[in-house]
């Protein structure tokens, strides 16, 4: 049988030509998912040449075809700030000599405890296989309802180029910079960071891969995060490439998946479930959202988008359907000073609800 430990054998004569060390020992090989024969993982490049790419696809292939692998599939992926500034920490440099110049200096100068393995700080991502179905606003509201039970908690809104999460709490000041770090807003107690602070008069956002890269990046590394239980990432929707990166940056991280009750959403969040699970990521659970309209009259609930979207779900990822939420907008006025067009009041039956959820949370994360 393949185990871990043959993979990590075998692959230990390959050597990355920049760090000119084993991959294995420069912690090159990441997600190893083993099923029955097949194999699945990521391995980190420090180079872009094409010629090394396909050299080290071969040499990986061959390798683990020795050790009794019969599909193998090989994610490729650049190295981050982050890690080239944990290989330097740990002594490791470039063989080549070459400084990598402001960039290296620039992170290293930027160690983040956020992102240390040590770090106290639970991260929380929230994914969906599509759009639209509520990401956001379960984020925004389980962050303020978690707050509301005492935790300390940030958003960081993930989706770089559609964020939302300013407007949907009613966010209207931007983070301020003292001594070169910015400090996020805080609305509900809640600390938010967001493109949307970045971007004058709602204009889109053009910026292609490695300036997205460097966003999330920033996002981590210059923000003054303070003290942290929880931080919540509202994450793009789908498996795209920002989604992706993320769970890389983030192995640790616990993941929540939103759901409408509707079978077909159902089976798309699956994939992003699938995602969690290859990147070895912890599910905590599903929420379904706008699981039903209740008459405000008479009670009665009618499941407009159909039902059983989440505990089918859930079933398909051995987890828990963590909660269901109605479908109503919160009752709020512009002129109350809370206002907010989307975080539904403590008292209100939706707040109660994410109360249950935060309460939910805080217990599912408690157990492991
Ligand atoms: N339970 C609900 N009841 C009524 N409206 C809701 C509910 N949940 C979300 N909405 C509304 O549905 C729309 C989509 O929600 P939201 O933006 O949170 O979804 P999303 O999954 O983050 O979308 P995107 O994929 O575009 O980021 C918003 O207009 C939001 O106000
Ligand atoms: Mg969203």
């Amino acid at each position: 049988m393949v185990t871990k430990e043959l993979i990590r054998q075998a692959l230990q004569p390959i050597i990355d030509p920049e760090y000119k060390a084993s991959v294995v020992d420069l912690n090159f090989v990441k997600d190893v998912v083993i099923k029955e024969n097949r194999i699945s993982l990521t391995c980190v490049l420090t180079s872009s040449d094409e010629a090394y790419k396909a050299s080290l696809q071969s040499q990986i292939q061959d390798a683990l075809a020795s050790v009794g692998a019969d599909q193998i599939h090989i994610r490729f992926r650049e190295i981050t700030d982050y890690e080239k500034n944990q290989l330097a920490e740990l002594g490791n440099a470039p063989g080549n000599g070459e400084s990598e110049g402001s960039d290296a200096a620039q992170s290293q100068h930027a160690a983040a405890p956020l992102l240390d393995p040590q770090s106290p700080v639970q991260f929380i991502a929230i994914a969906s296989g599509k759009g639209g179905v509520g990401k956001s606003t379960v984020t925004a509201n389980l962050a303020v309802a978690l707050a509301r039970l005492g935790k300390k908690v940030g958003i960081m809104d993930a989706d770089i180029y559609g964020f939302s999460i300013p407007d949907m709490m009613g966010i209207e000041e931007q983070p301020q910079l003292i001594d070169n770090r910015i400090h996020p807003v805080v609305k509900f107690g809640v600390k938010v960071i967001s493109m949307g602070f970045f971007v004058e008069d709602n204009s889109p956002v053009i910026w292609r891969g490695p300036m997205l890269g460097k966003m999330l990046h920033n996002f981590f590394h210059e923000v003054d995060w303070g003290e942290l239980d929880y931080l919540l990432l509202d994450l793009p929707p789908g498996t795209g490439d920002i989604a992706l990166d993320l769970h890389q940056l983030l192995p640790q991280s616990k993941e929540i998946l939103v759901t409408t009750p509707h079978a077909t959403a159902a089976f798309v969040a699956a994939r992003a479930g699938a995602m969690a699970v290859q990147t070895q990521h912890d599910i905590i659970g599903v929420v379904e959202n706008m699981a039903y309209y209740e008459c405000s009259k008479c009670g009665e609930k009618d499941y407009v988008f159909g039902r059983g979207g989440g505990a089918m779900l859930a079933e398909q990822l051995h987890t828990k359907l963590l909660a269901q939420i109605p479908l109503g907008a919160p009752v709020n006025h512009v002129s109350e000073a809370d206002f907010s067009p989307s975080v539904y009041k403590a008292d209100s039956k939706s707040g109660g609800i994410y109360l249950e959820l935060a309460a939910n949370v805080i217990e599912e994360l408690q157990k492991n």
